[in-house]
């Protein structure tokens, strides 16, 4: 059985440190979404961890380190990646680079790829927890292959806490949504995955807009894609998503946004609001959190209000889509 431990009791983080130290698995708050973290340099800690979430093995991890220098010892930059580092990080954006030539990193942490993920987390248990152990961390999201992300030690518990060996509580994660992935590779920069960070930004930082590299959710072409764990049904609840609902069908739950309810949802079996004041940041921080409480409910079926596309609505929608793609 996992520990559960607050983060700031005195030597919480060292003893987190010394479990990655020798192989074993830790769950961390980030400001995205909780993860699970193993040594990247540590091919057999790595292995438990793809084991305890159950992720097949093509599915690359994202490595997490401290700072803009410990990432240069893991990939090659290009002048728009160091300028993204230099304004977003630490923050909610992983960068694909190509893999560095003495990077330490488990092949397995890269499914063999010559491109590696790197994020620079700004959580301060993340950046402690990264800085004492002194190696990169990788850190898939701390749910089931195929659950939602957590965002509470809760959560993670549900999912794994027969599997890993301690959980750090930190309180609940301030963004709610995976971190942006953008790949910068032969001079293009491109978004495999909408997340914290919002593409405006982004676009404003490199003066220039960014394709989209990833594939719509329920493309027929997902069984390769870019960020080969954006799966059209990944993130998926038990209960069926019926998206941009304008009214209530009897014996379904309501996902609301904004201040004004659809027809019918005084009949809904139970409602939860992503934000009553119509905030798409407020509504990434509750989503993954409401999916799951509704989900426990027993609805049959989470009826979605409409949610604007901009900010963090890109990365809500995009979410929410895969939620409701067909199961495989
Ligand atoms: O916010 C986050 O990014 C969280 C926290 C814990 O940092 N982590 C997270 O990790 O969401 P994960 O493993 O659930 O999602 C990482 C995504 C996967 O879709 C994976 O396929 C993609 O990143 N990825 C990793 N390495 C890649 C690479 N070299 N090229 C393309 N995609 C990659
Ligand atoms: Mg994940």
């Amino acid at each position: 059985m996992a520990q559960r431990r607050p983060a700031s009791e005195p030597d919480a983080i060292d003893e987190a440190a010394r479990i990655l130290a020798a192989g074993g698995l830790v769950a961390f708050p980030t400001e995205t979404v909780y993860g699970l973290g193993a040594d990247a340099t540590n091919a057999s800690a790595v292995a438990r961890l793809y084991a305890a979430k159950g992720r097949p093995a093509f599915n690359p991890l994202i490595a997490h380190v401290d700072g803009r220098s410990a990432a240069h010892a893991l990939a090659r930059f290009d002048a728009a990646a160091d300028k993204l580092a230099a304004a977003f990080w630490p923050g909610p954006l992983t960068l694909v680079l190509p893999k560095g030539a003495g990077c330490p990193v488990a092949e397995l942490a890269t499914a063999g790829l010559d491109t590696i993920a790197v994020r620079v987390p700004a959580h301060p248990i993340a950046q402690a927890l990264i800085a004492r152990l002194g190696r990169p961390v990788v850190a898939p999201s701390a749910n089931r292959s195929g659950h939602v992300s957590p965002t509470t030690a809760d959560h993670v518990l549900a999912d794994l806490a027969d599997r890993i060996d301690l959980v750090l509580d930190g309180g609940p994660s301030p963004v709610g949504v995976e971190s942006t992935i953008l790949a910068s590779l032969g001079g293009e920069v491109a978004l495999l995955r909408p997340g914290g960070l919002p593409r405006e930004a982004v676009e404003r930082a490199l003066g220039r807009a960014v394709s989209t590299a990833n594939e719509a959710p329920g493309a027929p072409d997902d069984e390769a894609p870019l960020a080969p764990g954006m799966l059209a049904s990944h993130y998926a609840p038990r209960a069926a998503l019926r998206l941009d609902a304008r009214e209530i069908r009897p014996g379904e739950a309501l996902l609301a946004f904004g201040p004004e309810l659809p027809p019918g949802a005084a009949l809904a079996a139970s409602v939860l609001n992503l934000s009553a004041r119509g905030d798409t940041v407020e509504a990434a921080a509750n989503l993954f959190s409401h999916l799951r409480a509704l989900d426990r409910d027993g609805a049959h079926s989470i009826a979605v209000m409409p949610i604007p596309r901009e900010g963090l609505g890109e990365a809500i929608n995009d979410r929410l889509a895969r939620a409701a793609a067909p199961r495989r």
